[in-house]
């Protein structure tokens, strides 16, 4: 094996407690060699040559797609596994009723017997990596040990990684999460690799206490990238409860007037509902010279300033986006962000070494490889339904390469919130858009949230399930709790954000959307700056404020009265229907749950 760099095997730090740390994991999982990460760009062409090497990587068509790589999962391992993953809290009851729960002692135990030699015949690298800008307040670390490829270089695009972050590390007391990755597929002496390793059998693990990650057998999306859903959201609720910060599955967006004034928006929707293409929107040239410029697209971490103001960083550094139905028509900026230094998994690779996913262009290519590797065609598509692309298939593109990144996306004490959005995948019953009275009715709102499920976890698509604040297979610790601290914040707030409840995914009695959604949602956009800034109307209904006809700018589309009554309708009955469903995950958590919820319900009931 070519010896890529000098530093294989020595550490790049001089914190003891690091280097102490990686010789006993090394000692467990018994890597044959070891690589620190040093994260620059000759070390990221030498891994990606490797993998092209094993057949883990293709290397696209180079004047098409420059930089780019393709890679093709193993099909037991295409999303993220819910009911693999782990809260292993001291107790229980601070895991919740909707996390997995094990011993901790037990599932220590259980690891060490997975872990135990699963690196042999691989390279373990330790990956130190930095979630926010290397040196803000609001930023953490973690050090990620793995014995994948695929993922240090995928963690390379999504965050910051190597010897800046090393040095911080040396320089710095501070606490550092470790992060114990592998794909759990040893190699015996002469055994040959597969291009995507992983095993049969999963273990995605937290230790809130202890502010521990341990993942094993896959090496996909959210269960291999550490620093995504593991560390930013799992483990940093944790840290943010305690801290009295929030740590949110949440796009930043900044919309700037034509007038010039910027109001930032962060925005709460569960997996594949549309989060990315919110952040990246281009609004319609009717509405005038609004700027809609993109800060973060997945997870935000929002804390008070001094002055009481809530601020938010985007931790990462990249987009792990949903392929399918990203195109230059739904979202442009993405185009463009994933054109070039881009990887794609489990799209499809066209006979000119491109890649092409359903939505991509109008015209379907007369054939390509599917994301298994089987030949498929517009044909062969039509017989069985087979998707060239898988639904869960995603790029990897870096966030500098966006046209609408924001200036102030990396900036270190983040950017001012002037509202959050809620918002889920609903055919039925929950209008277009509705604003909350208050912040604890905005609380209720975030926690009462359904949603459809999608094909980004494992598991069944398409069922409505209580998803508070789009964090339930997110939130490190007990959702009641979760919901109190959400109460809680408006404590060091000096002006709360306005809080709203938006459903692109209504559908009308033909099962087609009502609203066209994509960059028509900036109407929508408008509307709930205007109400930030004490400008538009609102009539009240019993759910909250909504827009009347004459407060959204219809300049450019044609949406009459009656289809906005329709979108906008609150229909008594399918409501009372709809807090039957708020109970369900109430019920369960009720213990915990911030007595506000319980005045927000009766509220609702009495203005139903
Ligand atoms: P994660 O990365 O899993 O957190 O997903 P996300 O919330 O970023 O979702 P994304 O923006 O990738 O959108 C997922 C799917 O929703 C895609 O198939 C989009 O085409 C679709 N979608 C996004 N916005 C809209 C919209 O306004 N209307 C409709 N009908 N579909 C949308
Ligand atoms: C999600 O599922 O919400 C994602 C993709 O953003 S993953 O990184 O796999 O969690
Ligand atoms: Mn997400």
């Amino acid at each position: 094996m070519k010896q890529g760099k000098a530093n294989i095997a020595k550490p790049l730090t001089t914190n003891r407690h690091l280097v102490r740390w990686v010789e006993k994991m090394a000692e467990l999982t018994q890597p044959a060699r070891i690589h620190w990460v040093d994260g620059s760009k000759e070390e990221y062409d030498w891994l990606c040559d490797e993998m092209v090497a094993s057949g883990t990587f293709i290397r696209l068509n180079q004047e098409r797609w420059p930089g780019c790589f393709y890679a093709r999962s193993d099909p037991r391992d295409v999303a993220r596994v819910e009911d693999r993953t782990f809260i292993c809290a001291l107790s229980k009851d601070n895991a919740g009723p909707t996390n997995n729960w094990v011993n901790p002692y037990e599932m220590r135990r259980k690891l060490k017997e997975l872990f135990n030699g699963c690196m042999r015949g691989r390279t373990m690298y330790v990956l130190a990596f930095s979630m926010g800008p290397v040196g803000s307040p609001m930023s953490r670390i973690g050090v990620q040990l793995s014995d994948s490829p695929y993922v240090v270089v995928n963690m390379r695009i999504m965050t910051r990684i190597g010897l800046p972050v090393l040095a911080e590390i040396d320089r710095d007391t501070m606490r550092v999460v470790p992060c114990m990755h592998s794909v759990g597929m040893p190699l015996a002496p002469g055994q040959k690799d597969v291009p995507w390793p992983c095993a049969d059998e999963k273990y995605i693990v937290h230790f809130p206490e202890t502010r521990e990650i341990w993942s094993y057998g896959s090496g996909y999306g959210g269960n291999a990238l550490l620093g995504k859903k593991c560390f930013s959201l799992r483990i940093a609720s944790n840290i943010a409860r305690d801290e009295g910060w929030m740590a949110e599955h949440m796009l930043i967006v900044g919309l700037e007037s034509p007038q010039g004034e910027k109001t930032y928006v962060a925005a709460a929707f569960p997996s594949a509902c549309g989060k990315t293409n919110l952040a990246m929107m281009v609004p319609p040239k009717a509405l005038g010279d609004w700027k809609v410029t993109t800060v973060g697209d997945d997870i935000a971490w929002i804390k008070p300033d001094a002055n009481g103001q809530l601020r938010a960083i985007n931790p990462e550094t990249g987009f792990f986006g949903v392929a399918p139905g990203t195109s230059a028509k739904t979202n442009p900026n993405a185009i463009a962000a994933l054109s070039r230094n881009s990887i794609f998994t489990n799209v499809a690779l066209t006979p000119d070494g491109g890649v092409w996913w359903e939505g991509l262009t109008d015209e379907l290519p007369a054939e390509c490889l599917d994301w298994r590797g089987q030949r498929w065609t517009p044909e062969i598509a039509k017989q069985t339904g087979a998707k060239a692309a898988h639904p869960n298939g995603r790029f990897t593109a870096p966030a500098a390469q966006c046209p609408s990144i924001d200036p102030a996306w990396e900036d270190p004490s983040g950017v001012p919130i002037g509202a959050i959005v809620f918002g889920g995948r609903r055919s039925t019953t929950i209008p277009l858009v509705y604003q909350a009275f208050n912040w604890s009715a905005g609380v209720y709102m975030g926690a009462t949230m359904g949603s459809e499920t999608t094909p980004a976890a494992a598991g069944s698509v398409g069922m409505v399930r209580r998803d508070p604040m789009a964090m339930l297979p997110f939130c490190g610790y007990h959702m009641g709790d979760y919901v109190r601290h959400w109460i809680k914040m408006q404590r060091s707030l000096s002006s709360t954000p306005r809080i709203f409840h938006v459903n692109w995914f209504r559908k009308g009695d033909d099962g087609k959307f009502l609203w066209p959604g994509f960059s028509e949602n900036m109407r929508i956009l408008k509307w709930i700056v205007d109400r930030v800034h004490g400008r538009a109307q609102g009539k009240e209904t019993a759910i909250g404020w909504t827009p009347y006809y004459e407060d959204v700018e219809w300049t450019g589309l044609d949406v009459s009265r009656d289809q906005f009554e329709q979108m906008q309708v609150v229909d008594r009955l399918a409501w009372r229907k709809e807090l039957i469903g708020h109970e369900e995950l109430f019920i369960e958590v009720h213990d915990h749950l911030p007595p506000e919820m319980v005045y927000e319900r009766e509220l609702l009931i009495c203005r139903l």
